[in-house]
């Protein structure tokens, strides 16, 4: 079992020098001229929104609100360089996939082992202080969770040597790590999916990023209308009901009840800023440094919502294949993929956690921590920002209610022409080989799909096909 929240133990770190380096590798520039589509009057939220949507954050930005600008960990320099397939605003590339590393203690071995004694310890709340001690020494966020966000980009200049030996198994393998020491100058480069280290095995997985056409329309859907009975015999699927009641609605494991949170979480895990109410992400090098001063002001975050909210809604490509939209409901896709939830039609998705199968089964969970000055309360003054909201003492550590291992958020499928790759971590380059992967719940309907003949099948494709990002979306070639 995954426990997370023990941030109750003291670490022990060496705190690298502090300075910057301006990384290099994938900048991208978006200057944001205005073009037909966009927001008339320049100085309207949105257009401001848009604009920070677009800006290429850099370490100590002059242009943040007294704040140290991009990072010290960040996974992009602009919102818009993960979202942007199909206009500014779609989802993200398979390069642009987000790294989350998730630590497990090794099952001891046969021998020597008191049954008893390793059963009690592993229902005890907290894992040994030893043991937290040896895994913060890998990536200091261990103290307060085990599973986190991997960034890509850090600005302390050893950032990139160093993650690219997370993952180096001790004892170390000859290959990686000499690949390791080849590659580390390149950046970007993959890591591997698992490594040994010492008694701890670590697990890299990855998130895709989401396509935010529509999403305004989703933040407006009612908790009612999503929190029905099963729409189909065979088809459980339930709610993320977070702790405090409401229904999350944004995420791949419906993670997020509002556009709002996501957005100024987004702010402080993948770019690294400071904003109200979130701590930009820690650096696990150690450096406890607390930000000073935002990087952007509650007004910079609404604008920011302001210009999500008003992207536009996918559209349905004419003619939809009306035979392929008949054949999505008679196979039982429609039963996840409900064509309209709530007042929103053409959605495509229930917003509810349904269980797709081991072969999509995925320990991870989209964490940052946040190192903050040690108090008494928190002697260790590192917290874990789990996709939730910033609360005060003790309540920082705790988990949010969340989505199980194999639960995945029904993804709606507006849209789905110009989001490719598919699946939470972008493993389907093709609609063909995401259906494909549908398993337990959405085992029946996948297999219905493989019985239809070409014919069939392609007719349900060009239905999918038909299913398009906003013309009205801004191409990044007109934003450059
Ligand atoms: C490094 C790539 C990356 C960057 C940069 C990035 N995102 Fe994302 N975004 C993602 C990923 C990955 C997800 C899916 C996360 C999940 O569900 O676990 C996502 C999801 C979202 C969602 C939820 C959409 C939905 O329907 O579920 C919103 C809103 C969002 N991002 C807004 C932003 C904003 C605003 C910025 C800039 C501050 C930003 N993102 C920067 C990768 C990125
Ligand atoms: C039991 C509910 C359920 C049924 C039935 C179902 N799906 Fe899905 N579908 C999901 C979930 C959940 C995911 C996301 C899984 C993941 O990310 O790992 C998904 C993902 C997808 C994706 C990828 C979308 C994206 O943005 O990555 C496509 C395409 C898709 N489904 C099409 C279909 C088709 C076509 C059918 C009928 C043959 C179908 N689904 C039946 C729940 C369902």
């Amino acid at each position: 079992m995954i426990r997370q929240g023990f941030a109750d133990r003291p670490r022990a770190r060496a705190c690298v020098a502090w300075s910057i380096a301006i990384l290099s590798a994938g900048q991208v520039f978006f200057t944001g001229r205005l073009e037909a589509g966009q927001p008339r009057r320049p100085d309207s939220p949105v257009a401001r929104g848009r604009a920070l949507f677009l800006r290429v954050w850099t370490p100590d930005d002059p242009r943040a609100r007294g704040g140290d600008g991009l990072g010290p960990v960040f996974n992009e320099r602009s919102c818009v360089a993960c979202h942007n397939l199909g206009g500014v605003g779609g989802a993200g590339s398979r390069s642009k996939n987000v790294d989350i590393l998730t630590i497990t203690k090794n099952a001891p071995t046969a021998q020597g082992r008191d049954v008893d004694k390793a059963r009690s310890e592993s229902a005890s709340a907290l894992p040994p202080a030893d043991d937290i001690e040896a895994m913060a020494m890998i990536h200091s966020g261990f103290a307060a969770s085990q599973s986190l966000v991997l960034h890509r980009f850090g600005t302390a200049p050893n950032y990139e040597a160093w993650r690219q030996n997370v993952m180096v198994s001790d004892p170390p393998d000859r290959n990686s790590h000499a690949a390791s020491r080849d590659d580390a100058s390149e950046g970007n480069r993959e890591l591997p999916e698992s490594a040994k280290r010492g008694a701890f095995s670590l697990k890299r997985s990855q998130r895709n990023s989401t396509s935010l056409f529509g999403a305004g329309l989703i933040d407006s859907i009612p908790d009612e209308a999503i929190d029905v009975p099963p729409r189909s015999p065979g088809i459980k699927g339930r709610p993320n009901r977070l702790k405090d009641g409401r229904i999350g609605k944004f995420g791949w494991k419906a993670q997020m009840a509002s556009l709002d949170e996501f957005v100024t979480t987004a702010c402080s895990v993948e770019l690294g800023l400071e904003v109200p109410g979130r701590h930009q992400a820690g650096d696990p090098l150690g450096c406890e440094r607390e930000a000073k001063q935002f990087d952007m002001t509650r007004q910079d975050c609404d604008d920011m919502v302001a210009f999500v909210r008003s992207l536009p809604t996918p559209i349905v490509r004419t003619p939809a294949n009306a035979l392929g939209r008949k054949l999505f409901e008679t196979i039982g896709c429609a039963a996840c993929h409900v064509p309209k939830l709530g007042e929103v039609e053409g959605i495509y998705s229930d917003l509810m956690l349904h269980d797709l199968g081991e072969r999509l089964q995925d320990t991870g969970g989209y964490g940052t921590f946040t190192p903050s000055r040690p108090s008494r309360e928190d002697p260790l003054g590192s917290s874990l920002v789990r996709d939730e909201p910033k609360t005060e003492g003790a309540a920082r550590t705790q988990p949010r209610t969340s989505a199980g291992e194999l639960e995945w958020r029904t993804p709606p499928l507006w849209g789905v022409r110009d989001s490719a790759p598919y699946m939470h971590d972008g493993r389907a380059a093709t609609l063909e080989a995401a259906i494909d992967l549908h398993g337990a719940e959405g085992h029946e309907a996948a297999e219905r799909f493989r019985l239809l003949s070409n014919t069939q099948q392609g007719q349900l494709i060009r239905f999918l096909q038909s299913l398009a990002a906003p013309r009205k979306a801004t191409s990044l070639a007109s934003s450059r």
